[in-house]
Formats: C-alpha cells, structure tokens, sequence
C-alpha cells in the first residue's frame, strides 16, 4: 500500500528527481526558462516550455527553449554525455512551438559560444531526457518581436501573440500598474469596491450597450458606462473613500486610443474640493512614471491650463505639450485690405488662425499642395499659405488682395522669420481648431520638435457646464462632461441668465496629447442636480424615471464629494510607450469593435432570442443597381 511514508521513501531510493527545485517549481518542472546562471553549473533540472527555435546540426541539436521567464538554451549532444543519442531522435522531431520537458544538467557554456544578450546566456542544458508534451502545428506567424504580422492574424490568434516577450512584457507591467494604484491608494484610506455590470445606463456621452432582461420582458440592463453614480452612492453610504479598477462600456468610433470595453481606474473622495482630488492623482500618476518609465516629466507640479487657453493656443483640449509651436488667431488683422476668404469667415462669426512653420518656407508646390489637401481631409475649405523667402519678402496668394504694410503687419503678428512657412484657416472656430491642432501635431512630430524621453503633463480646468449641440436639426445644451460636475460657487445663477457662461469644477488630466483622466467636484443637493438635468433637456417624468434615485439619496443626507476616473489602458499604454491601446490589452476588439478571436459578435439561435422576447430586424441592404 502507498503510504505516504513508502512513497516519500521511493522518491528517495531513485534519483529522478533533481534538487533543489526553483521557486517556480511544479510537478513537471523544477525550474524556469529564465532563471539559470553560471552558480547553477552542475544542477540537475527539469524545464517545461516551447521550441523557440531550433538548429540541427546532425549528430548536435540545438533547442532554444522559452517560456514566460526568459529563454535556455539545450545542447543534444551525444558526445557530452551518453544518453545524447537517445535523445536526438525526440529532438529532432521536435518542431517550433512544439511543448516539451527536457531533463538534463546544467553547464557553463563553451568559452566564446556565452550570448551576453540572454539572461541564462553564460549556461546551456545538456540534454539527458525530452519529452514531448504536445505537438504544434506551424504557427500563422513567427513567435519574435521583430513581428511584421498583420493586426488582423496577431487578435484572432492572440494567444500565440502573447507568447512574444514584448507582448507578454505589457501585460506584465499593467499587472505591475494595477497593484502599485492598489497599494498607493490603500495606503490613503481608499477601499476598492465592485459596482454592478448590469445596471441602468449612466451618461457619459457614448450610447449603451443594452442586455435584454428575460425575466422582464421588453426590458434591458445597460452595461455601465462608468460607476459614476455608483460612486457617488457610496459616498452618500459613508464610505469616505472609494476606488475600482472598473470595466466601462460604451458604443462609440473607435480610435487608437479607444476600445469599446475598457478599463478606469475610479475613485470618489467625500468633504473634498477640486485640490484634494487633484493632488492624489497627481501623486500617483508621477509616482507610476517615476517607477515605471526613464521618462523626464516636463513640468512638476503639473501647470494647470484653462480650457479656453488650451483652445486657443493648441485648438484641443488635450494639448500636447513637448514641444511648443502654439496657434494664433489673427483677430482684427484678418479684416486688412480686400482678402474675402477671411473677412466672410469673420463676419460670420468665425475666426482666421494660423500656425508659423518654422523653416519650411522653401516648401514646394506640391508640399503646399499636400498641405492644404490634409486640411481639407479634417473640414477646412482651403489653407492659406505664406512663405517667407530668405531675404525676407513674402510669397502669398494673400499678396494680391492686400498691401505690402498690410501683410507685414501679419508677418510680424505671427511672429514669422525668414525661412518659415505660415498656414492659415478661415472657419469657424470648431473648424479651424479641428484642422490646425492637427497640423501642430504633425509638424511637432515633422520637425522633430517631441522629445520621446519627456512626459508632459498638465491639467486642464475651467470647462464650461454645457456646450450646445445640434439634435434632429434643433440645438439643445448638452454637458461637456456628464450631468453630475459640479457648478463654480457662485455660477448657479448663470443658470437662469446665460448657462453657457456657467463654468463646471470639472479638471481633465492630460499627458503628451492624450487625456488620461478626468473628475469634477459633483452637484450634491437635489435642486442643482434638478435644475441641470431641466437644462439638458430632461422633462419631470425623464427626471424622476432616470435619475429619481440620485435626487433621493441627495436628500439624505448626502455630503460634498469629488472624484475623477484615469483611463488605465491609456495611461499603461504611455507607460509602455506604445500609441496604440490595443497593444496593452490581452484580448481587445479591432476598430469594429469585433473580437476576432472568440468571433463575436455573432447570431445567436432563434430559440434564444424568443426566451429574451427579442425580435431582431436587420437594416434594409440598399439595391444594387
Ligand atoms: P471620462 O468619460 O472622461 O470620465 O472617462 C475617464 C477616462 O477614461 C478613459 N476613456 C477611455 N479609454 C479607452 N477607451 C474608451 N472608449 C474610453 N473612454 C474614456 C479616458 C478618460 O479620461 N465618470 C467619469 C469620471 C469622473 O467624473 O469621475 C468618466 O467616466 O482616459
Ligand atoms: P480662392 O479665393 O478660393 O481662390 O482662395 C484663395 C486662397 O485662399 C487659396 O490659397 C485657398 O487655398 C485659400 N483658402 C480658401 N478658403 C480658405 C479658408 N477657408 N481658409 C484658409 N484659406 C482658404
């Protein structure tokens, strides 16, 4: 009978098990791919992992295998020890991918044969045993960071993507991210709370993804598109300090930096002000950098920008700020001599800006050319281009419609020098902002203006509560952020006289162009939050049916609060200096926001739809002609 006892005392009497194992030891293997050194000379051990590659040589197999923690190479060599030949056949057989146990000893590598680019590159394996534990077939792309694989292939076999060390190395510093933000705000008097996934919608300016209720028909949860009224509740229940690495949900235009499902770091502070809320993100997001980057931050403590600075100096609300090259407008100046691009745009309202290029005055027709068709791609109706010549005269179609003075003066008011191109646009200011931020952007980047080792961080405050925007050919105001910012002491009344002039205690994070959080200090007293909701459009019933529990609560005894949510993949994605999210999540959607690898959305059965009392109706396909 095996005792314990007689067990233990078999593994003794045989020497099939190497010691000491490692501490990642497991039953089939004793150490790692990524662990061995030169003191490990000697060791007998097991390893467990993939043929990163293999070079046969005949009577000598070399097997590069890799796991999670790095790579060892194995030498199959008959000559170095006498079960070799044995083990040849296996080797040879094995393939890339392949998954195998290879039992041998360790040994310092031949004198000049050391790879001082591998961890484990001074030791090798010399094979004594190979197993095969699984076969693979040849992988759709090579298992290398010097990968050249189509996005496409690399979501639908996400997992063989993973296997890269790059990969794997982000995943590994986002799990490093999510416990140093659990700690640090641990450490604060934060405690982490989970909110529902099936809820009711929560605005925050996306549509929602909707789950139909079977056992109410004709009903539906929305997934959250962030816990803010959670949030919110709990403070209202007392607990002082909430946080959430919480899944939002939202259905809107992708873009590199978003996914529809994805991930915030959220956080709720009760008896704060904008200050209090601003300085632990602060501390944190510096910390993280600290830890986890080389990187320099610009500037420390992080300058705050209002919103209307940010407009109209850099036309977005995120600016980034590496590098300088601001926008300006040329206010009254536009309105010299006869030039009627710019006198209609002004008189109807808009607004002529600029951006001075700095030394491509000698740009050619066809750049020009290339120019303004980049500003018609984002809406503007043309770009006026000025060129300053070396010695300094001006070549302009803008010279024929106004005196030489005349144009000097708009040389002089844009700051231009010889050598330097400057661009206008005459639009409305939504347009021109559109069009010339991006053109910043992409001469920042022409130019050589980014210093890829520089974080730059800045908040942004001062946000109107509403902006007004146009629904089924009728204007209504909407909120900039979500209905819940609080209002600037004192600009209540605004809301009676001019609600566009009522500014929001709302503060966005934002780092080298993205934004990468934003909070507010909320409305806590019912009547605010009533009058709001009146000002978004929301008629009493709309009021009471979607949001009658905050009012409620905000009766009982609700205190003053505040928070802000970081968008964690964005902020992991900067950390790993990547400009593009879905490379530090595991399994994220493409820009159709489709998972290729599970292969959803997808139809579901009839029988299904009926139990949820769901009819579907597809969208007519137009004809074809
Ligand atoms: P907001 O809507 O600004 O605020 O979201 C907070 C942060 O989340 C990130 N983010 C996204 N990241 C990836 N994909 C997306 N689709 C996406 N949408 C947003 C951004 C953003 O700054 N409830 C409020 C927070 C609050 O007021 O406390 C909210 O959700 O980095
Ligand atoms: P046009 O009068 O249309 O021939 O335009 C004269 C110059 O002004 C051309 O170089 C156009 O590209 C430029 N232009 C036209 N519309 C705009 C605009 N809205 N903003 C800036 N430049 C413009």
């Amino acid at each position: 009978m095996a005792t314990p006892k007689s067990r233990k005392s078999t593994a003794k009497s045989t020497t099939s098990t190497p010691a000491p194992r490692g501490p990642r030891a497991t039953a089939l293997r004793t150490v790692t791919c990524g662990e061995l050194t030169l003191a490990d000379a000697g060791r007998e051990v097991i390893m467990t992992g993939w043929v990163n590659r293999r070079r046969d040589h005949g009577q000598l197999i070399f097997i590069d295998l890799r796991d999670r923690y790095g790579v060892t190479q194995v030498v199959i060599d008959p000559e170095r020890t006498p079960e070799g030949s044995a083990v040849l056949d296996t080797a040879a057989e094995a393939r890339a991918e392949y998954v195998l146990q290879v039992r041998g000893t360790v040994a310092a590598r031949l004198a000049g044969t050391e790879n001082a680019a591998m961890a484990t590159g001074a030791v090798e394996v010399i094979a004594t045993g190979i197993g095969i534990l699984n076969p693979a077939k040849t992988p759709p792309f090579p298992i290398t960071d010097a990968i050249t694989a189509d996005e496409a292939l690399r979501l639908k076999y996400r997992y063989l993507d993973i296997r890269r060390p790059a990969m794997r190395a982000r995943l590994e510093l986002r799990h490093q991210v999510a416990l140093f933000m659990r700690n640090f705000l641990s450490e604060r008097g934060f405690i982490e709370v989970e909110t529902p996934i099936l809820t009711k919608s929560s605005p925050e300016g996306a549509r929602d993804y909707l789950v139909p209720s079977r056992v109410w028909p004709g009903e539906f949860y929305a997934l959250p598109q962030a816990p803010q009224q959670f949030k919110q509740l709990l403070m209202v229940a007392g607990l002082d300090r909430y946080f959430q690495i919480a899944r939002c949900f939202r259905d809107e235009d992708l873009r590199g930096d978003r996914q529809p499902e994805f991930t915030q770091l959220d956080l709720e502070m009760s008896f704060v002000e904008e200050a209090d809320v601003m300085t632990v993100i602060e501390d944190l997001i510096v910390g993280l950098i600290q830890r986890f980057t080389q990187k320099k931050i610009k500037q420390l403590p992080l300058p705050h920008i209002t919103f209307a600075e940010a407009m109209e100096r850099y036309g977005i609300d995120r600016p980034d700020l590496r590098f300088d090259l601001p926008l300006q407008s040329l206010g009254d100046l536009a309105l010299l001599g006869e030039f009627k691009v710019f006198q209609d745009a002004v008189k109807s309202g808009g607004v002529v800006k600029g951006l001075r290029i700095l030394g491509r005055g000698g740009a050619t027709r066809k750049e020009l050319d290339e120019l303004t068709e980049f500003a018609r791609t984002f809406g503007a109706k043309g770009l006026l281009t000025l060129a300053i010549n070396p010695d300094g005269s001006v070549k302009s179609p803008i010279t024929k419609f106004m005196t030489a003075e005349d144009v000097q003066r708009i040389v002089t008011h844009m700051a231009g020098q010889p050598g330097d191109l400057i661009v206008f646009v005459a639009d409305s200011a939504k347009v021109a902002n559109d069009v010339l931020w991006r053109m910043r952007v992409r001469m920042g980047e022409e130019l050589g203006l980014i210093d890829p080792n520089v974080m730059a961080l800045c908040w942004v405050v001062g946000f109107p509560m509403f902006e007004v925007i146009e629904e089924n050919g009728r204007e209504r105001y909407h909120a900039t952020h979500n209905p819940f910012s609080g209002v600037k002491p004192g600009h209540e009344a605004l809301f009676e006289t001019d609600p566009l002039q009522a500014e929001a205690r709302q503060y966005d994070i934002v780092c080298n162009g993205y934004e990468i959080g934003g909070g507010s200090v909320r409305i806590h007293q019912a009547e605010v939050q009533r009058r709001v909701f009146q000002l978004l459009g929301l008629n009493d019933a709309q009021i009471t049916e979607q949001f009658g529990h905050m009012l409620e609560a905000f009766e009982l005894g609700a205190p003053p609060h505040g928070g802000l949510a970081v968008g964690f993949d964005r902020l992991v994605m900067l950390l790993a200096d990547t400009d593009n999210i879905r490379e530090v999540m595991a399994f994220p959607k493409n820009a159709n926001a489709q998972d290729l690898l599970m292969n959803a959305p997808s139809p579901v059965e009839t029988e299904q739809l009926d139990e949820l009392h769901v009819a579907v109706q597809l969208p007519k396909v137009p004809e074809k002609k």
